[in-house]
């Protein structure tokens, strides 16, 4: 069949038709190859001639219930444009139907998160799995336009998708700071859209246990809540802020979380901490640690010395907790941490140092790793394969673990050298504490940078894995951790766009990724997540990083990083207002190239929420370019 290309210079001319005489049904935004602007960018896209026009009259198809559940979930979407419910048919269209969506279920479509989406003049087509259909939608959501109109135009295509990673994460610490269900739901949602699909929940740490336990309720009566938290970043000397914090999820509205997920495609997996950061834990049961306590949910942040004792009572508890949670998660996976877990205890106990005499281990590293490989295998006894941090390497890797690379890299390699499933998280790039861009230009960060672009310059494939090796590296996540993120608009801002980013390393391939053409592309994602409601970081202005010299001026032209924001300045070092009293930007700023000027900016979006300040300095002589890379 003879493919047809459409040119460049066509698609141009198609828009501005498109734009010109029917405002109100534009093309989807293009990527910088004229594809429509999608993040993570697809496989692989071919641009046909024509459109398909999405309208009152067009019909659903779906094969069959499985394929009526994606169906549905497009009516639902397309009803909020068009005004009108498209009813969805089981079965499939005549030969005769000129205008018709259809989703075909097929069972053996290989890997199964793959779909076909195919649209033309007369139909857009979508045959996949489940879960492929699920993502062929997510696709086409992000094709439609987000306000009311009596046609969604799209373009004529084929794309064929598969995501290059099986696990494609992201992990929120509610154990610091705790967020509501309703907040998680929302988070999963934006997780969906971008084509993540595991949610790794880390629900116990030092400073509160945060889930409900039935034959142990004193982790919830007592581990779940706190006296206090540090203040600002008071830990030493230590100020406490004197208001008692805590909470936790019900064993119901864990089940909820789960089952909601389960819709999104996504796999829930739960982190119950061990041995270490279990503070709160021993808190609520101080028979479980090697000194007699008694201990607080801990106030402040950090890595603490009492953590479980390697004895009986402690594997008894371990594994009791751990078949209540097995039972809330259907997922094949059960992260157990492993992480910073001091030996302090350990080296000083009667107790430890007996179970080590016992099992002819050397050190306290070989006592940890027996540790891990008694909870590996009883969670294996249980069908469920063991995940943890990258210190479960220490000692020796338990036999059938998948280990979460977050000191770096190495971890990863070595584990991937052994045989081990890996999933890459390192600290470098994918953790979403750290600032997105300098610390004075933040509105809050733990400490470090990863902007945007780090992030998306991530590979999570080490180049020094042979072929063999690499196919271990099952994954990549970001990390949201929460001692500085009290509140679910300080997860947003850390989390996006950043997550965008993290999307495309995740499912697009290596060779069709580009920061420059991503970078356009999220910009035509902002107004998605402001219908969202997500309190997303504002970028910089574009253009601050850019000045031009004309003779001897410094000259700045800016755009608004998000569309219909406002942008207000100072040139004078002090700090810019919101209007009514600031200058609003409006054309070139100018200043003269000796001048002692800093022209400083702050973007204002459409629904109020205030940017932190920019601030651009003057390049340094012979500089062309920014001083603020
Ligand atoms: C970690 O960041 N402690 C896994």
């Amino acid at each position: 069949m003879v493919r047809l290309y459409i040119s460049r210079l066509r698609l141009v001319l198609l828009s501005a038709f498109a734009f010109g005489l029917n405002a109100s049904a534009p093309v989807p935004a293009l990527a910088s190859d004229n594809s429509p602007a999608l993040i993570p960018a697809v496989q692989q896209i071919e641009m046909k001639a024509g459109q398909f026009h999405l309208n009152r009259q067009t019909k659903i198809f779906a094969s069959d219930m499985v394929a009526k559940e994606n169906a549905q979930l497009l009516s639902v979407a397309v009803q909020k444009i068009l005004g009108v419910s498209l009813p969805v048919m089981l079965g499939k269209p005549t030969a005769q139907e000129q205008n018709f969506v259809q989703f075909l279920s097929i069972q053996t479509f290989a890997p199964s998160e793959a779909y076909n989406l195919v649209s033309d003049t007369k139909s857009l087509r979508i045959t996949a799995t489940a879960a492929g259909q699920f993502y062929a939608l997510q696709t086409l959501l992000q094709l439609l336009p987000l306000h009311k109109q009596a046609v969604i135009d799209l373009p004529a295509m084929e794309i064929n998708d598969t995501p290059r990673f099986a696990w494609r994460g992201m992990h929120l610490d509610v154990g610091r700071h705790m967020f509501s269900v309703d907040f998680i739901k929302k988070l999963l949602d934006q997780m969906a859209a971008l084509k993540l699909n595991t949610f790794h929940w880390h629900l116990t740490e030092d400073q509160g246990w945060r889930i409900q336990i039935k034959q142990y309720p004193k982790l919830t009566q007592v581990g779940a809540w706190r006296k206090e938290t540090t203040k600002d970043r008071h830990y030493e000397p230590y100020i406490g802020d004197g208001v008692p914090y805590g909470g936790f999820y019900t064993q119901e509205q864990i089940k909820e979380v789960v089952a909601y997920a389960q819709r999104l495609h996504i796999m829930v997996v739960p982190e119950i901490e061990l041995p270490g950061h279990s503070q709160a834990a021993l808190a609520a049961y101080p028979e479980l640690a090697c000194t007699p306590g008694p201990f607080a949910v801990a106030t402040n942040w950090g890595v603490f010395e009492d953590i479980y004792c390697p004895t009986e009572p402690t594997f008894t508890f371990l594994e009791n907790v751990l078949t209540e949670v097995m039972a809330l998660f259907p997922a094949p996976y059960i992260h157990i941490g492993g992480d910073e877990a001091p030996k302090t205890r350990w080296k000083a106990s009667a107790q430890a140092q007996a179970v080590m005499q016992r099992e002819g281990l050397k050190n306290e590293e070989q006592l940890q790793s027996y540790f891990i490989r008694r909870v590996e295998k009883f969670i294996n006894s249980k069908g469920k394969r063991l995940i943890g941090w990258d210190e479960i390497l220490e000692g020796g890797l338990a036999p059938n673990a998948t280990v979460m690379s977050w000191r770096g890299e190495e971890g990863g390699i070595a584990a991937a050298k052994e045989g081990h499933d890996v999933i890459m998280t390192p600290t470098s790039w994918c953790y979403f504490d750290a600032g997105q861009g300098p610390a004075e230009q933040e509105l809050w960060q733990l400490g470090g940078e990863i902007t945007l672009e780090k992030v998306y310059s991530y590979n999570p494939v080490p180049k020094v894995l042979d072929e063999s090796q690499q196919s271990h590296i099952r994954g990549v996540q970001a990390n949201i951790w929460t001692e500085y993120l009290p509140t679910s608009a300080h997860v947003e801002y850390m989390v996006f766009p950043r997550l965008l980013a993290m999307a495309e390393v995740a499912w697009t391939p290596q060779d069709r990724r580009n920061f420059a053409d991503f970078e356009h592309r999220v910009q035509n994602y902002y107004p998605r997540l402001d219908q969202a409601k997500i309190a997303y970081r504002i970028p910089r202005p574009l253009g601050l990083d850019t000045p031009v010299q004309i003779g001897k001026e410094w000259q700045w032209t800016l755009t608004a990083p998000v569309k219909d924001s406002k942008m207000f300045y100072t040139l004078d070092g002090s700090e810019p207002s919101p209007s009514p009293k600031g200058k609003l930007y409006r054309k070139t700023l100018a200043v003269k190239k000796d001048a002692a000027a800093v022209l400083k900016v702050l973007t204002v979006l459409p629904d109020g929420r205030v940017s932190a300040v920019q601030v651009a300095g003057i390049p340094k002589p012979a500089a062309q370019a920014s001083t603020q890379k």
